[in-house]
């Protein structure tokens, strides 16, 4: 099954984070260009399944920059989560940054609706030798994360938000029930190819985005923080 609710994300994707993913700065841009030269060097692995994953077509340009990859990972580390929930995974680039910082007897348990393009994230995750700290579940996120048990509420110490944009909101209500205190939720895609700073757009995703933002920063029990890395990245951390 392929059944992408966020594939109109791809344009986005790719209209944002140039440098991080290959492609080459705006002629004449010296700090994109200096970005660029001392930016995050991928592995073979990753630079493999990024690559296997652009052959896609226009839906592989979905895959997170390397930057926000090696971010994932050094918040991982930072938080030093063991328990990770993924919102959306594709080829499965995001959970190989986040799996290979965890320490050992980690968890990430990683969530998409596309059976397909999972396929290829396994064989990845099994490569890196990593696969075995990786629960996959099939099926829309919203359903997952409610049939979750009721005692895995606040047992998660990070995630990772990359799904359908216009779920965002009560993705974002679902974080703050299972984070524990103090854990970190990371969304993608905050600036949605700038069209969230473009009043004329209010398409379902953009204002979806909007409102997330808008339910971190006004809910006190929650801190956040913008990173313009990549599409942008809001960072919520639960008091
Ligand atoms: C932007 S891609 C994720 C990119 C990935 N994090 C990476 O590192 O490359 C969005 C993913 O969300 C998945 N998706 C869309 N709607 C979903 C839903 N309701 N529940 C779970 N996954 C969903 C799509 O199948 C797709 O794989």
């Amino acid at each position: 099954m392929t059944t992408d609710r966020s594939a109109g994300s791809a344009s986005r994707r790719s209209g944002a984070g140039a440098g991080q993913a290959g492609r080459p700065p705006a002629p004449g841009d010296a700090l994109a260009g200096y970005l660029a030269a001392v930016s995050v060097r991928e592995d073979g692995l990753k630079l493999r399944l990024r690559n296997e994953t652009r052959a896609l077509g226009p839906q592989g340009q979905m895959i997170l920059g390397a930057a926000q990859g090696a971010l994932l990972g050094f918040l991982v580390g930072l938080t030093n989560a063991r328990q990770v929930l993924e919102i959306g995974t594709f080829t499965g680039y995001s959970t190989l940054c986040m799996a290979e910082a965890l320490p050992p007897g980690g968890h990430i348990l990683a969530c998409d609706v596309s059976e397909e393009w999972t396929a290829m994230a396994r064989g990845y995750w099994h490569e890196a030798g990593v696969a075995d700290r990786i629960e996959l579940r099939l099926g829309p996120a919203d359903a997952t994360l409610q049939a979750l048990p009721p005692d895995m509420a606040g047992g998660f110490d990070m995630a990772f938000v990359d799904a359908d944009k216009t779920g965002y909101p009560a993705y974002l209500a679902a974080c703050k029930r299972l984070l524990r205190p103090g854990g970190l939720a990371v969304f993608d895609n905050m600036f949605w190819g700038g069209s969230v700073a473009d009043p004329s757009d209010t398409g379902a995703e953009t204002a979806a985005i909007r409102q997330t933002l808008a339910m971190a920063a006004e809910d006190a029990e929650l801190d956040h923080s913008m990173l313009a890395v990549g599409d942008g990245l809001l960072l919520v951390r639960k008091k």
